[in-house]
Order: C-alpha cells, then sequence, then structure tokens
C-alpha cells in the first residue's frame, strides 16, 4: 500500500466514464475504509479479484462479438466522444477518422459520454463540463472564453491553437501598415461619396479621379522602421514580412521563449528597453496579450511622449493595450500625428479620421479558421490516444516518445507536491512493474506523470490503490494501443477524483 489513507466513500474518487470492456464492480469502487485494517485489505484483494473476474468474462464477450461483426477487419468498438460549441470548420472535423470518433455540437447525437470538448467563442460554463472531459481545446489563441482556474484545480488540460492564425493577423498588420501611410480609405470614400455623386458620367469622373488624386499622398513604408512589442506567433510574422518589404525591425520581448528566439529572423534589432524602441521606430505594431497590470494601457501618454511625434500605433492585440484617452488628448494638443489603426473601438476616440477601426478582422480568414481547428483536433486526439500534452495553457508540455511495442501506459495528474511521483514509482516498483520509460512535467500547481510499462498492469488494482494511498492524484488514466487492443479503449479506465 502507499500509505496510511485508503479509499473511502466520502473522498469522492469517481469512476469515470466506462462504459464497454473493463468494468469494476460497484462494491469496489466507494466501499473501502478510512484505515486499512488486515480484514479491509482481504475485503479489497476479493473485490479486485472478483473484479478481474468479471472484466476477463466481459473481455472475453466484446472480443467474441468484435470479431464475429467486423470479420476481423476495421474497428468496431467505442469511439471518442467529442462535443463541440460553435460552428468548427469542417477541415478540422474531417480529421477525426470516422469510426473511431464521434463529433457533435448536440450531446444526444454522441454514441455515449463527452470525453472532449472543442469550441471556439462559445463562454464555456463549469456546469457545461461533465465529469467524463479529459480535455478541451480552443480553436484560437485566447482562452478567457474557458474557466481555465477551475478546470485546472479539475485536472483537465486546456488547449490552445498558438500561432493557427498568426498568419492571417499579419497580413492584417501590413495592411494596416498601409493604410495608415497611404490614404486608401479616404481616396475610397472621397471617389465613392464625393466624385462618383457629383459627376456621374464615367469621362468626369476619370478627369475628376486624376484632379483630386493629390489630396491623398502618402508615403512609402520601405525603408521606415517598424517597433515591434511582442515577438511570439504573430510578432515573428511581422518582422519577417516588414523586412521583405524592407523596412528595419525593432524588437522587443522581455519574456520571448526559447522556441520563439530560434524563430526570429537574425537582422532585427532586440531591445531591452522599451524606450530605445519608441525612440526608433515609425510604426509601432502590439503582439503582446493584455495582461491586467503589465500589458494595460502599454501606450499611454507617456509612452507616446517618447516616440516620434508621427508614429502610427497597430493594435490588433487587444482594445486595453492601448489608452484611448491618451491618444485622443495627444493628439488634441498637436503633439502627436500619427494613426491608430485598431480591431477594437475605443470609446474615448469614436469616429476621428486618424482612428481606422476594423470590426476585430485579425482571424477572420478561411484559412485561419481552418488551420486553429485542425490543430485542436490533433492536439485533442495526440492528449487521448498518447497522453501528450502540447499547446495547453494549464498543464506542463509532455511531449511523449511513443510507446514500447506491446507497452503500457498510465497518465496521472496529481497536486504538484513534493513525494507524489516518488511514491507513485515506489507503489509501481513494489508491485514488481518494470517501468520502460517515464516522463513528469509540472505547472503551478498541477503535475502530469506519464509511465510506460512492459507488462500489462492489473489496472483495477492499480487504479484501486493508487487512489487510495496517494491523495494527491486528481485522475488516472491507462492507455495502450487504444483501437488495437483492449487497453485504454475509448470509455475504459479513466478515474477522476473531482466529481460527486
Ligand atoms: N486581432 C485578432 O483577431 C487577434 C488574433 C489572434 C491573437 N490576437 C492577439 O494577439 C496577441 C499575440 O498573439 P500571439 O499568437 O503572437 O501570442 P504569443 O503568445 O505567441 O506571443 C506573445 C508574445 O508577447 C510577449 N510578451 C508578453 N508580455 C510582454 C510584454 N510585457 N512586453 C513585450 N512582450 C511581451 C511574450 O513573451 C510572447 O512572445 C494575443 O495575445 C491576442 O491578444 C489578436
Amino acid at each position: 500500500m502507499l500509505g496510511a489513507q485508503s479509499l473511502t466513500a466520502g473522498s469522492n474518487v469517481v469512476l469515470g466514464n466506462r462504459r464497454s470492456r473493463y468494468v469494476t464492480p460497484k462494491s469496489l469502487r466507494f466501499r473501502l475504509v478510512t484505515r486499512s485494517t488486515a480484514s479491509d485489505e482481504v475485503e479489497l484483494l476479493e473485490s479486485l479479484l472478483a473484479a478481474a473476474k468479471e472484466r476477463k468474462e466481459k473481455g472475453n464477450a466484446v472480443a467474441d462479438a468484435g470479431s464475429k461483426s467486423s470479420g476481423g477487419s476495421g474497428y468496431e468498438g467505442p469511439s471518442f466522444n467529442i462535443k463541440t460549441f460553435n460552428a468548427i470548420s469542417p477541415v478540422g472535423l474531417q480529421k477525426y477518422p470516422s469510426g473511431k470518433y464521434s463529433v457533435s455540437g448536440d450531446d444526444s447525437k454522441l454514441p455515449g459520454d463527452q470525453m472532449a470538448i472543442m469550441l471556439r467563442s462559445h463562454k464555456l460554463q463549469e456546469s457545461e463540463v461533465p465529469k467524463t472531459v479529459r480535455c478541451i481545446a480552443r480553436c484560437g489563441a485566447g482562452t478567457n472564453n474557458i474557466p481555465v482556474k477551475e478546470m485546472t484545480a479539475k485536472g483537465i488540460p486546456v488547449f490552445n491553437t498558438p500561432g493557427a492564425n498568426a498568419n492571417a493577423v499579419k497580413e492584417l498588420v501590413v495592411a494596416g501598415m498601409l493604410v495608415a501611410s497611404r490614404d486608401l480609405l479616404g481616396g475610397w470614400k472621397h471617389t465613392k461619396e464625393v466624385i462618383r455623386p457629383e459627376e456621374k458620367e464615367y469621362d468626369k469622373i476619370a478627369k475628376r479621379i486624376e484632379k483630386d488624386k493629390a489630396k491623398f499622398g502618402g508615403v512609402e513604408i520601405a525603408g521606415k522602421t517598424v517597433g515591434v512589442i511582442g515577438l511570439g506567433q504573430i510578432g515573428m510574422r511581422v518582422c519577417e514580412a516588414a523586412l521583405a518589404l524592407d523596412m528595419n525591425v525593432v524588437g522587443f520581448d522581455p519574456a520571448l521563449s526559447v522556441d520563439a528566439a530560434f524563430r526570429l529572423p537574425n537582422n532585427i534589432n532586440k531591445v531591452s528597453n522599451l524606450d530605445d524602441l519608441y525612440a526608433k521606430a515609425d510604426y509601432i505594431c502590439l503582439h503582446v496579450p493584455y495582461i491586467p497590470g503589465v500589458t494595460h494601457h502599454l501606450i499611454d501618454e507617456v509612452a507616446l511622449s517618447k516616440c516620434k511625434p508621427g508614429v502610427h500605433i497597430l493594435n490588433f492585440a487587444r482594445g486595453e493595450i492601448v489608452n484611448g484617452e491618451a491618444l485622443n488628448a495627444k493628439r488634441r494638443s498637436g503633439t502627436w500625428s500619427g494613426k491608430y489603426v485598431s480591431d477594437f473601438a475605443d470609446e474615448f476616440i469614436g469616429d476621428e479620421p486618424w482612428h481606422i477601426v476594423f470590426p476585430h478582422l485579425g482571424a477572420s480568414t478561411e484559412e485561419a479558421e481552418e488551420n486553429s481547428a485542425a490543430m485542436a483536433a490533433e492536439t485533442i486526439m495526440s492528449f487521448l490516444q498518447t497522453g501528450s500534452i502540447k499547446n495547453s495553457v494549464n498543464f506542463p508540455e509532455v511531449m511523449l516518445p511513443p510507446q514500447p511495442l506491446g507497452g503500457y501506459r498510465i497518465a496521472i495528474t496529481h497536486k504538484n507536491e513534493p513525494g507524489v511521483l516518488g511514491s507513485i514509482t515506489t507503489y509501481l516498483g513494489d508491485k514488481g512493474i518494470n517501468i520502460s520509460q517515464q516522463m513528469n512535467g509540472s505547472r503551478g500547481d498541477i503535475a502530469y506523470t506519464v509511465i510506460d510499462t512492459s507488462t500489462a498492469p492489473d489496472a483495477d488494482t492499480i487504479q484501486a490503490e493508487l487512489l487510495q494511498g496517494q491523495p494527491a492524484i486528481i485522475s488516472l488514466r491507462f492507455i495502450g494501443d487504444v483501437f488495437n487492443d483492449d487497453f485504454g479503449t475509448p470509455g475504459t479506465f479513466f478515474f477522476v477524483r473531482w466529481a460527486e
């Protein structure tokens, strides 16, 4: 046993989502006592024996039925069931192999319990996440429509799709620099609202266009300097595009990840102080997350006073990063003459001609929606089938090598506390289970441990004893070659402690 504490009726260990092949007798689930005694242990072992027999019988029955119905070919077992919110691009949904996955926005159309949630902008409520859900994926970068903190406490990884819409935003930023530099919008409006109504005939319109064009002159962006604040997925692409357009690039990102640093073009001037960027930039592009107290009103009166008086501000990140009131005041005082191109409205600026507002179009391209949905689907499949975690906003990255041939995997989400990992591996060692490889990562209060074994573990015994012996475990899954053997088949061997 792992420790003195045993599985108790009050300890809220619940059996998640077991639907088919392996079913632990109800007697085993909540019948254990607070303190282990010899008679309790005998009772436990008897229950485990009963569970093993039941599993063997059911397993045989399913295998027989399977081979009869499938003729030995194709997968005919239970599917992983994905619940969607919002209209998700079919390109993403088609990633799920039919038969092995069932996807629907309507619970009643899923053949069984929800095992993952896929959404775009739906504001997910905690009550919409049943205990059978193992992960949530947002098709997009931001996850503020998901109760991430609550999901973390429940041991549910939340995924996003970093970079999937970055090219779409980058292209709009390039357009933003162009509309700030050339009066494309003023010229178009003048042709439509002044020249056409006044001249009416083609010849006259053509002549008037030539006459009035001088009103809408501009400057080129080549040779100018763009200051990029935030050099992540979007910022990095903006740097590349600006260099390709013969601009100079100054970049600032004090929290740059190692991966992002490798992706950055060499020929940008990286500065460690925003003042250096403000002093040089003709355009400032914001590509940082909105973090209250950190990036809130990053561009304000003080920042603007350190910039060139004609600098254009491009905000395709979040409205709150720019203090519109300060921009308005600077414009009115005549100390700033640039344009503010933004994907967000600002209550202090309104309909000023120097404020060019798009209706949050940054990621609104077919390609971005397809990329996001495809990436979210792949992340979900990887997690459900192998336990790998990538692109999670609340879990550590744990990218797993393939399981050894014929191997078995135990994936455990637990509190990030000292001694938990050691107690799990000691327990398995005491059971005579050989660990062929193991990985562990932690992030904040949560840790995730994956252990591969070369021999088939007695899952019922292990899950019961591990859960009773190690209260820091939040959830536990067994994963095999999920569509090819009976171990970790969708709907089996998934346990969560938090429900009920
Ligand atoms: N307009 C749209 O439709 C749209 C679409 C996607 C994303 N966005 C916004 O763009 C932002 C950036 O997206 P991304 O995909 O590039 O994210 P990302 O996480 O890849 O990059 C953000 C970068 O900002 C850096 N950063 C954090 N705090 C900083 C600070 N105080 N100063 C400088 N750099 C800082 C980080 O280190 C990171 O490299 C998102 O947070 C989102 O708000 C908007």
